[in-house]
């Protein structure tokens, strides 16, 4: 397995500088250190999730169980961090555009209560129930509570149930043991699948909620969490200078205390802008916090942003190179694509550009990612590097798990809890007033 590379030579963060956070990034080292020994009974649980063999059995057998079903879709009806991981590495490892390549199991995701969205998938899916074809229905909710998931799913499940006789076999739900959704898909006989209780929705990619929607769409699962538990290991070492999630969270807090209160991931290639919502979704609630750890009103956070190069750079290039010093990078690129395809060497066309002719487009891209580098370092603007090798499962597995231990790293250097959403909480309980007195 090839893996990743961390670059933090353009940082313009000096050595003494990162020696002020080597204290408090060595506690958090020892925090993590324990909770390996700890399973699923501490916050950072889910560091422990991709060495889980009995989850992965279980996981296993259910995707073969309904890979018998001989299913032509499976819809995720999640939001936030019930979909946002799984939708990450689908779009990484099989491209955004995998639907329209006639996949033998098309993937569609439920997330907000958009009736025009949910009327085109309930269109996809009701011509294909005609025809007799099969789909699945992945509920997932760790709350087993949230308004838009549990909407959206009773609207599927009952599609189903017009168009099949025995519907149940056709739904699984993910969520937390004994939670309101856990009691009611036993009741109705669904498949139920656990999220550990300390696994927040945000860091449970490597649980079931990612595991058996793509392992049925034929994500190499095994790969995926291979790459997380190399990267585990990496990001434990007491050693900062080779822990990239410790240096480059380390990196992030000094930068932000110097004026950087927005980071932006700027990931090169078009596949990666799911990871690009996951890591703001990360960042954000992790971060983002009113109280710190001693229960002062600290109003933190650090703004997160993603960016899709070389498309973005013809959109906001002009505010990050003359704009305000209010930001910092992380660059992501990737070394390897899965296929080539060359410009075709036509003359005529070098009027319009020249010296891109017979080239193939990777050359192109590198050439913007090289140009872009060096027009950050000339305008002073800091930035740090992730280098994939590919977008294989193994890599992105790799990504995900750095980028989870990076934000528990944050969480020590800014001290917040980046476990929990407080105010998240709050919206939802002020919606779900507001449905209760409509009703009145
Ligand atoms: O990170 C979180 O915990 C939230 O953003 C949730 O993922 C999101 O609100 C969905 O919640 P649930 O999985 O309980 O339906």
């Amino acid at each position: 397995m090839r893996q990743i590379i961390f670059s933090f030579k353009d940082s313009l963060i000096s050595d003494s500088e990162l020696a002020n956070v080597e204290k408090k990034i060595q506690e958090e080292i020892d925090h993590m250190d324990k909770a390996v020994t700890l399973g699923y009974k501490d916050d950072r649980a889910s560091m422990n999730l991709p060495f889980d063999k009995d989850a992965l059995r279980t996981v296993k057998a259910l995707v073969n169980e309904k890979i018998k079903l001989n299913p032509r879709f499976i819809v995720v009806v999640g939001i936030g961090g019930s979909n946002l991981g799984t939708m990450a590495v689908q779009e990484a490892v099989l491209g955004k555009l995998y639907n329209q390549l006639d996949p033998k199991i098309r993937i569609y995701y439920a997330e907000t209560v958009d009736s025009d969205a949910m009327n085109n998938v309930v269109s996809i899916l009701e011509s294909a129930l005609k025809k007799g074809e099969n789909v699945i229905i992945n509920g997932v909710s760790k709350s087993g509570t949230t308004t838009e998931t549990v909407a959206n799913f009773e609207i599927l499940v009952n599609l189903l149930k017009k168009y099949k006789e025995n519907h149940e076999q056709y739904v699984v739900v993910t969520t937390d043991k004994d939670s309101k959704l856990w009691n009611f898909g036993k009741d109705k006989g669904f498949a139920v699948l656990e999220i550990p209780k300390k696994v927040g929705g945000r860091y449970s990619v490597f649980s079931p909620v990612g595991l058996f929607p793509l392992g049925l769409i034929g994500v190499d699962i095994d790969s995926l969490l291979e790459g997380a538990v190399q990267m585990r290991d990496i990001c434990l070492s007491k050693n900062i200078m080779e822990n990239p999630a410790a240096l480059s969270a380390a990196l992030i807090c000094l930068q932000y205390h110097k004026g950087k209160n927005i980071h932006n991931l700027f990931l090169f290639g078009s596949d990666l802008e799911s990871v690009g919502k996951w890591y703001r979704q990360l960042m954000g609630e992790s971060l983002g916090k009113e109280y710190n750890r001693k229960g002062e009103q600290v109003f933190e956070g650090i703004t997160p942003t993603f960016s899709i190069g070389s498309t973005d750079l013809h959109s906001v290039a002009q505010l990050y190179l003359g704009g305000p010093f209010d930001k910092f990078t992380t660059f992501v690129t990737v070394e390897n694509s899965r296929s080539k395809i060359d410009i075709p060497n036509l003359p005529e066309y070098s009027q319009l550009v020249d010296n891109i002719q017979g080239k193939p487009l990777s050359e192109i891209m590198d050439a913007i990612e090289k140009g872009v580098k060096i027009a950050y370092r000339k305008r002073k603007r800091p930035f740090i590097e992730v280098i994939l090798p590919d977008k294989s499962e193994s890599s992105i597995g790799q990504l995900l798990q750095f980028k989870m231990m990076e934000m528990m790293y944050l969480g020590a250097l800014l001290e917040v809890n980046p476990f929990d959403q407080p105010n998240v909480e709050s919206y939802k309980s002020e919606t779900r007033k507001i449905l209760a007195n409509n009703n009145e």
